[in-house]
């Protein structure tokens, strides 16, 4: 198991110099959409990232956000996101990361969330424990709705933005504070390491949050993922320390 996490940790540190690199430069832009932004850089990082995955692991396939690559008939599928939270990235807004994960016949075999301003590496692989930077980190420990800070994503199409919204506008008045942080991935990892008590979005790819569930479950956390009937390929996820029901009943209503 080590030899899948040491290579995720490899491609994604890599991943984060690139970023680092090109953080708060003039970037080329693919595609503009009203609430999305395509840039070349994401292709590129995505492009080092299977490039090494590959050099290590050539009969593996490549699931990312800008594409697939490898064998795509092996049961060991990589799944990519090179930023998450690339708007936030266009906008030289610190916050984005690499997210890294592997998978054998569907079941999620090792997770790398890293965010290369912080220098916060989130790793996991099944059995093991969550860690940050090497240190094992666990899901908060609060159990009242009024002490939760909480991160509901709103995603980037109107019929995802329309089934978020309420959630928003219910949660604000329950929990401390309602924050939308723009990275599902560090959402995910902020959650296993006990920052927020939960993360909520419908609209997301598995690539968002592929690493970021199993850190929240080996954390000790929950993760409820709903395949949406509207749109074939997203989910509706609620990542949460699972000591809070009242947020898991309170969300359940994007997973509808
Ligand atoms: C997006 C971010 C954002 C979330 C969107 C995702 P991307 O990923 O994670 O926080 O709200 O649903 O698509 O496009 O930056 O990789």
């Amino acid at each position: 198991m080590s030899l899948y996490l040491d290579a995720a940790v490899a491609a994604a540190r890599a991943a984060g110099g690139l970023l680092r690199e090109h953080f708060g430069r003039t970037l080329d832009v693919n595609e503009f959409h009203a609430h999305d932004i395509k840039l070349a850089l994401d292709v590129e990082t995505q492009e080092l990232i299977t490039r090494l995955l590959l050099e290590q692991f050539p009969d593996h396939a490549i699931f990312g956000e800008e594409g697939i690559g490898g064998n795509q008939d092996s049961p060991f599928q990589w799944i990519v996101d090179p930023i998450d939270g690339t708007v936030n990235y266009f906008y030289s807004i610190p916050h984005f990361c690499t997210s890294i994960a592997v998978r054998r016949d569907g079941k999620i075999l090792a997770g790398v969330i890293y965010d290369p301003m912080r220098d916060e590496l989130f790793a996991t692989a099944q059995g093991e424990p969550a860690t940050m930077n090497g240190q094992p980190m666990a899901v908060s420990q609060r159990t009242k709705l009024g002490d939760a800070m909480m991160s509901i994503g709103l995603s980037k199409v109107t019929e995802a933005i329309n089934t978020n919204l309420p959630v928003l506008e219910d949660m604000i008045h329950r929990v401390r504070k309602a924050r939308m942080m723009g990275s599902a991935a560090l959402d995910c990892a902020y959650v296993a390491s006990g920052r927020l008590d939960a993360y909520v979005e419908a609209g997301i790819s598995i690539w968002d949050v592929a690493a970021g569930m199993l850190l929240v479950e080996n954390a000790g956390g929950k993760v409820v993922m709903t395949p949406r009937k509207d749109k074939p390929g997203k989910f509706a996820i609620i990542a949460s320390s699972g000591h809070i029901p009242e947020i898991e009943e309170k969300a359940a209503v994007i997973a509808k």
